[in-house]
């Protein structure tokens, strides 16, 4: 044990080699492990304590909603609500922004996470995971709506909990990339995945093949080439993987490279776009670059997209740098 580093000494450690890292980011961080290591918990116990299964209710975005989904943004806003740290919050699980509770001192970041993403797997005991992002606020005042729709290079921070076969996070703070696995013995999150990067190159793409017929002329151009493999113009073959966890998907993208395309599609044009660009692909494409990947909606790079509302849906292609610049070639030549 004497030589591992937990997530709060490292992250201390890099607060002093960049002092724009402040004292009260290492806090609020610690208050988001302490959420991620209580939804761990919850979602490894399962029905043991009779969370799984659905709560026969809609969120914001019209899907039916887990009883995890409510339970686990419970458990993010009140580990986050009271430290003083946060000015407001955006779950994906509500349609207004959260407000900080009166009684609480307003502190200058805002994060916005999804607390439950890939819900859809924890009834049949795959991994799931807590997605998040934290920006910072304008001091001294209420935020409004208009505070949160920032572009992805504004992120202070991005991360990622897996609650898979080991509980993992992986986070960035604009320097690096790095992965921690929570030590159930003793409740710590271990630095065990240091300065992860994601190779250029790769013969594995993760993609929902049931919408192939609903894709647009580039991204069925991509997919066809790959399927034809060594007959066809990439003269190689290669593997297709999808966990449809987009954390699980990305995890498996940042050890061993890969790209992961959820692009538009018009099966039902009211949703063009599945994933959710300030909690889900925002994040994620800070976290992809960090690690030396990409990540574009095909025709522009994702952190450099203005928000317009807090649920905005985006088309995501991210992981391995020279597949996702193939794919932004491929939009231009159509
Ligand atoms: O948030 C949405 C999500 O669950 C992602 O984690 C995942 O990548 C995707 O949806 C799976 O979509 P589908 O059910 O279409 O395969």
């Amino acid at each position: 044990m004497a030589n591992h580093v937990t997530l709060t000494q490292f992250i201390i450690q890099q607060q002093r080699e960049y002092p724009g890292v402040s004292g009260t980011f290492t806090s609020l961080l610690n208050n988001v492990v302490t959420a991620c290591k209580q939804i761990s918990h919850k979602v490894n116990r399962g029905n043991l304590i009779g969370v799984l299964g659905s709560a026969e209710s809609e969120n914001v975005q019209g899907e039916v909603q887990k009883k995890l989904d409510i339970i686990t943004h419970d458990i993010m806003v009140d580990s986050l609500n009271w430290s003083g740290h946060l000015a407001g919050m955006v779950s994906e699980e509500v349609e207004e922004p959260v407000k900080i509770p009166r009684q609480y001192p307003m502190g200058k970041y805002l994060a916005l996470f999804d607390p439950l993403d890939g819900s859809s797997n924890i009834d049949v005991n795959l991994t799931v995971g807590t997605i998040f992002s934290i920006l910072r606020c304008r001091e001294g005042v209420e935020p409004e709506v208009e505070d949160f729709l920032r572009k992805g290079t504004e992120q202070v921070c991005a991360g990622f909990v897996l609650y898979g076969p080991s509980t993992m996070m992986v986070l960035t703070t604009g320097h690096g990339v790095n992965g921690f696995t929570l030590d159930q013995d003793i409740g710590e999150f271990i630095l065990t995945h240091p300065d992860m990067k994601i190779p250029e190159d790769t013969n594995e793409f993760a993609v929902n093949m049931s919408n192939q017929r609903f894709w647009e002329p580039p991204i069925k151009r991509y997919i066809d080439e790959c399927i034809e493999g060594s007959e066809g113009p990439r003269e190689k073959e290669f593997n297709m993987r999808w966990v449809a966890s987009l954390v699980a998907d990305v995890y498996r993208i940042l050890t061993r490279g890969g790209i992961f395309l959820y692009p538009y599609d018009f099966r039902d044009l009211s949703k063009p776009c599945k994933l959710r660009l300030l909690y889900e692909a925002s994040p994620m494409a800070f976290i992809v670059e960090q690690a030396g990947g990409a990540c574009s909606t095909g025709h522009e790079r994702m952190l450099d997209i203005k928000p317009e509302s807090p649920h905005q849906r985006v088309p995501v292609i991210l992981g391995s740098k020279n597949e996702v610049e193939r794919i932004i070639q491929y939009h231009k030549e159509n």
